[in-house]
């Protein structure tokens, strides 16, 4: 869909939205390496550092306070004002309004959690859900295509290309086809993707290649190939991406009157939200909208746990950008010869390579910021909770429950604290986990997931075999 109302041209005079807003920069400041909008870039072209989309913000229109863009939930008729990621738009001035493709992505919602809040150790009104899963493709992943999607549009890409664990690749393959002027090529690795994503990439009709190989593999290839034949990258490395994603902070704020919570848990895998959310943060504390910062708890899956031991093992830190590359390349180096592959049945965060370490790392230091892991059968554990309480997410969301669990348990985070867990991806793209959780015996559960130890399913919802016997059936029920 693309916008272009009346009613759009008129706000076009308002929210002066100019190409000498923004620009990209790279992160490393002794790099500083600073380039246009207009260029399509995934990495710096002088040092292979990570960029940033930064804005020149006394030209852009912003609101003299965070509660002014309720307004815009008057104005619904307005494409651009019904999603949930472009009503913030005046944040992430990058693309004028005639640039912007939105299948009405982001129109997610905090949610109150009670019934889960004791499962956390939290009291009634403590613990939010913010559910991503509602967005169009079922993922987080909206919030940034849409971003990403309107640049390719905008830098006349013709053909884009990301590696997946599969919500990236249904994202990318949902805009492609409403669009229909940028095709699209996924790379997923054999065998390691749920198979509500896969049906989504193939029902979308862009072209999936299934390398033998896991993730790290694939995102590795994808980006030679970007350079190689010059196709737009839609992967989290590509900063409009993740200009996108910084509105899901915008809504968890909004969702509690503009009031941060004391943490925000969050699910880590290539580190894209976490990077985001750190920049959300820490622009809205530089624009003087937000005087107090939520603290991040990034949650590794202990099977894939990267940066869980740069961070607390390796010590290493942003360090005002002065990140200690050397280590962070023996730690990699380590790993290699180890032959240490990212395994855990949370197959969206099954990453050993973040691509956005260095962002991560100064998202951290932005919000005093801390990472926690947890194991496969606390993921499973914490998901049925999470089921059971009405939002139904797929296993790498519930790592932030599990995550925040752990943390209350350990005293880190208080008994009075306010908390969200971003739930980062709907319960049906992965259906296979759930339904062997609650139907499997223990014998066959730990047969089937033992690898990843997972032994028992102490919150299963068993289902009851029953003959077609009336009698029977009656007996099943009252039971
Ligand atoms: N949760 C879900 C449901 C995901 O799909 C992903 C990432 C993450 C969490 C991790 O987020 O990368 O920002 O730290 N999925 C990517 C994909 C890698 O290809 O779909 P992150």
């Amino acid at each position: 869909m693309r916008v272009a109302s009346a009613r759009s041209e008129k706000r076009e005079a308002t929210i002066k939205v100019r190409t000498d807003i923004a620009h990209q920069v790279c992160i490393k400041p002794a790099c500083g390496a600073t380039f246009g909008v207009e260029e399509p870039l995934f990495e710096c072209p002088k040092c292979a550092g990570l960029l940033d989309v930064r804005y020149d913000w006394s030209k852009a229109a912003l609101p003299r306070r965070l509660k002014d863009f309720e307004v815009k939930w008057a104005d619904q008729a307005d494409p651009l004002a019904f999603s949930g990621v472009w009503r913030f738009h005046e944040l992430i001035p990058f693309a004028a309004r005639e640039h912007i493709i939105t299948v009405g992505e982001g129109r997610t919602i905090l949610q109150r959690a009670d019934r889960i809040a004791p499962y956390v150790g939290l009291a009634a009104g403590r613990l939010f859900l913010q559910y991503e899963g509602l967005n169009p493709s079922g993922s987080f992943k909206d919030n940034g295509m849409t971003a990403a999607y309107s640049h390719a549009c905008r830098v006349g890409a013709k053909r884009a290309i990301c590696a997946s664990t599969g919500n990236t690749s249904a994202s990318v393959a949902l805009y492609s086809a409403v669009d229909g002027r940028i095709p699209a090529v996924v790379l997923v690795g054999s065998g390691k993707i749920a198979y509500g994503k896969l049906a989504q990439a193939l029902d979308y009709g862009v072209r999936v290649l299934q390398v033998e190989g896991d993730f790290d593999v694939c995102m590795e290839r994808v980006k030679q190939v970007a350079r190689e034949l010059g196709l737009y990258l839609m992967n989290s490395l590509n900063p409009f991406r993740l200009e996108g994603q910084k509105t899901i902070m915008y809504r968890i704020l909004e969702g509690l009157g503009w009031e941060p919570p004391d943490w925000i848990v969050v699910p880590g895998g290539n580190l894209g939200n976490s990077s985001a959310f750190g920049k959300a943060f820490q622009e809205l504390r530089e624009l003087g909208l937000l005087d107090r910062v939520p603290r991040l708890a990034i949650i590794n899956a202990e099977g894939a746990d990267t940066l869980y031991r740069i961070v607390n093992q390796e010590k290493i830190r942003w360090d005002d950008g002065r990140v200690d590359e050397a280590r962070v390349a023996a730690f990699y180096a380590r790993m290699d010869a180890e032959n240490r592959r990212a395994k855990t049945l949370a197959s969206a965060i099954e990453i050993n390579r973040p691509v956005n370490l260095g962002k991560c790392l100064r998202a951290i230091e932005w919000t005093d910021g801390i990472v926690e892991t947890v194991t496969d059968q606390e993921i499973l554990d914490s998901k049925a909770h999470v089921g059971a309480g009405g939002f139904g997410c797929e296993p790498a969301s519930a790592a932030s429950v599990a995550g925040a669990r752990k943390l209350r348990a350990a005293g880190v985070i208080g008994a009075g604290d306010r908390v969200a867990c971003v739930l980062t991806g709907h319960a049906l793209k992965d259906p296979n986990i759930t339904v062997a959780y609650h139907s499997l015996a223990e014998a066959a559960l730990g047969e089937k997931y033992g690898e990843y130890g997972v032994r028992a399913a102490k919150h299963a919802n068993r289902p009851i075999v029953v003959p077609d016997d009336l009698e029977k059936i009656i007996e099943a029920i009252q039971a």
